[in-house]
C-alpha cells in the first residue's frame, strides 16, 4: 500500500513543472480509436488511469506502443473489449462508447465503476446515443449500444463532461450533422476537439454550450500534445498559498485557471501571470467562499484541496458542493488533523486558522489524497498518508516529488517499510 511522510514545511519556493492534463489524456486516448491510422501523442503523464486506458485500448484490439512519454496507438481494427476488471476499475472506461459504436458499430461495456466521490451514473451518455439512433440494453451490469450512427439534435440535461466527450467523438462519424447543447464548456473538451479536429474531424464551438459536428466519413492519423493539467497545477498553487510560498509553476495555463486564481487573489495571494507559467507569492489569510460548478465556475476537483487552504485562513469560510454527492470524505481525515469542518449535506463550514497536528490519516479518493498532502505541510510534526487503493498515482505525477522540489519534507515510503 503507498504510503507518504509529510512534515510541517518550510516556505515552499523554486520551480517545477505541470504534468499534461489527465483529464484531457483520457477522452484522447479513446479518441485514436476513430481512425484505423497511426496516432503519435506527446507529453504523456505517467499516471496509472493513463496506463489503464492504454490497456484497455489494447483489449479493443489497438496496437499501442510507448516510447519515453510518447504513445503510438494504432488501431487498425476494434471490438469491444474482453470482458475483464479493467473497466469497473476506471470510470473514465465508460469513453470508449462514443468510439466504438462510431467506428465498430457496437459496444458492449460493464458498467463502469465509480469511485467514492458519488454514483457516477452514465444516463446522459446512453440518451445521447439513443439520439444518434442507437439501440441500448442494459443486462446483468452490462451494457450493449448498437447501430448506425446519424447526426442529431441533443440537450444534454446536465453539461456532462463525460458525456458531451461521448458524444462529439460519436457525432465526428455519424452521417449527418450534430448540435448538443447544454454541452460541458471545460478546457479538456476544447482540447478533445482540438485533436478530433487534427483528424479532419468538421467541429464548431468546441468549449462552448452548443457544439455542432458534421459527420465525415472517416478521420485519418495525427500527432498530438494535450493540454497541462490545470487540476495539477492548482494543487501545487495550493500548496505554494498555504506555506507563504514563492513558486513558479512551468507550463500553467492561467486562462483555464481563472476561478481558483480569483479565489486565491482573493485571499490574498499575489498571482502573476509570466511567460513560463503561473507565479504565486505570499500566504491565503482571509477566508473564502467556493461554490463548485461546471467550467468556468470553480472546478470541483479543487475543491478538497481548496479546504485545506481554507482550513488556514482566520475565520469562517462556505463551501458549497454542487456537482457530486459525496465530495466530503477528505472532511473526517483533515478533522484528524484538528481542522474544525461542519458538515451540513452539500455545505461545509470551515472554522479555520487552528493549527494542525500531524497523524495516521487515509486517502478516500483521488483528490482527498491529494488534499492531505497537503494538510501535511502546514501540520506540527509528521504526517502519514495511507492510500490503500492508490489514488495518488492514479491523477498525479509523484506530487510527493514536486513537493520535495519546492523544499517540503514529503517522501513516499519504501513498500516495506510499511507502518500499520
Ligand atoms: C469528469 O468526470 C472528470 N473526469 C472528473 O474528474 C470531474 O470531477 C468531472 O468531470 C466534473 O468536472 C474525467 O474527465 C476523466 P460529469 P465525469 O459527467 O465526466 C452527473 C478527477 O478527480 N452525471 O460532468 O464523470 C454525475 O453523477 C475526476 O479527476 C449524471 O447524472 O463528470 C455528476 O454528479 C473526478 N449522468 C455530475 O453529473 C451522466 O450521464 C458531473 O459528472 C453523467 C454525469
Amino acid at each position: 500500500m503507498p504510503q507518504y511522510q509529510i512534515g510541517l514545511s518550510p516556505k515552499l519556493s523554486g520551480e517545477v513543472g505541470v504534468s499534461t492534463a489527465k483529464n484531457a489524456v483520457l477522452p484522447i486516448l479513446a479518441a485514436a480509436l476513430l481512425t484505423q491510422e497511426e496516432v503519435l501523442l506527446h507529453q504523456m503523464p505517467k499516471l496509472t488511469d493513463v496506463d489503464n486506458m492504454l490497456s484497455i485500448l489494447r483489449s479493443c484490439g489497438a496496437e499501442v506502443k510507448q516510447e519515453g512519454r510518447d504513445a503510438v496507438i494504432h488501431a487498425r481494427w476494434i471490438a469491444s473489449p474482453d470482458e475483464n476488471g479493467l473497466e469497473r476499475a476506471m470510470r473514465a472506461s465508460v469513453l470508449i462508447l462514443g468510439p466504438l459504436v462510431a467506428r465498430a458499430g457496437e459496444c458492449s461495456l460493464s458498467m463502469p465503476g465509480g469511485c467514492a466521490i458519488g454514483q457516477r451514473p452514465i444516463d446522459l451518455h446512453l440518451k445521447g446515443m439513443q439520439r444518434l439512433g442507437a439501440k441500448v440494453e442494459t443486462q446483468g451490469g452490462m451494457v450493449h449500444v448498437t447501430g448506425e450512427l446519424r447526426g442529431a439534435n441533443i440537450y444534454l440535461d446536465f453539461p456532462s463532461v463525460g458525456a458531451t466527450e461521448n458524444l462529439v467523438m460519436a457525432a465526428s462519424l455519424a452521417r449527418g450533422v450534430t448540435r448538443i447543447e447544454n454541452a460541458a464548456k471545460e478546457p479538456e473538451i476544447a482540447d478533445l476537439c482540438g485533436f478530433l479536429t487534427a483528424m479532419g474531424a468538421r467541429i464548431a464551438g468546441a468549449g462552448t454550450a452548443n457544439i455542432i459536428v458534421e459527420g465525415v466519413e472517416r478521420l485519418h492519423g495525427a500527432e498530438y500534445t494535450p493540454i497541462p493539467d490545470r487540476i495539477e497545477a492548482g494543487t501545487l498553487a495550493c500548496a505554494a498559498a498555504l506555506t507563504e510560498g514563492s513558486v513558479l509553476l512551468e507550463g500553467a495555463r492561467t486562462d483555464h485557471m481563472r476561478a481558483l486564481l480569483f479565489k486565491l487573489t482573493e485571499s490574498g495571494v499575489i498571482c502573476q501571470e509570466d511567460a513560463r507559467g503561473l507565479r504565486l507569492r505570499g500566504k491565503a489569510r482571509h477566508p473564502m467562499e467556493a461554490r463548485t460548478l461546471s467550467y468556468p465556475g470553480f472546478p470541483t476537483d479543487m475543491q478538497a484541496p481548496f479546504m485545506v487552504v481554507a482550513t488556514q485562513t482566520h475565520g469562517l469560510s462556505v463551501f458549497l458542493e454542487t456537482i457530486f454527492e459525496n465530495r466530503f470524505m477528505h472532511v473526517v481525515e483533515l478533522k484528524r488533523l484538528g481542522a474544525r469542518i461542519r458538515v451540513e449535506g452539500q455545505l461545509a463550514l470551515i472554522e479555520g486558522g487552528r493549527p494542525l497536528n500531524g497523524a495516521h490519516v487515509t486517502a478516500t479518493d483521488l483528490r482527498a489524497a491529494a488534499a492531505l498532502m497537503l494538510a501535511g505541510l502546514v501540520s506540527q510534526g509528521q504526517t502519514l498518508v495511507s492510500d490503500p487503493a492508490g489514488h495518488l498515482m492514479r491523477g498525479y505525477e509523484r506530487l510527493e516529488e514536486k513537493l520535495a522540489r519546492l523544499g517540503a519534507d514529503a517522501v513516499k515510503l519504501p513498500q516495506a517499510a510499511r507502518t500499520n
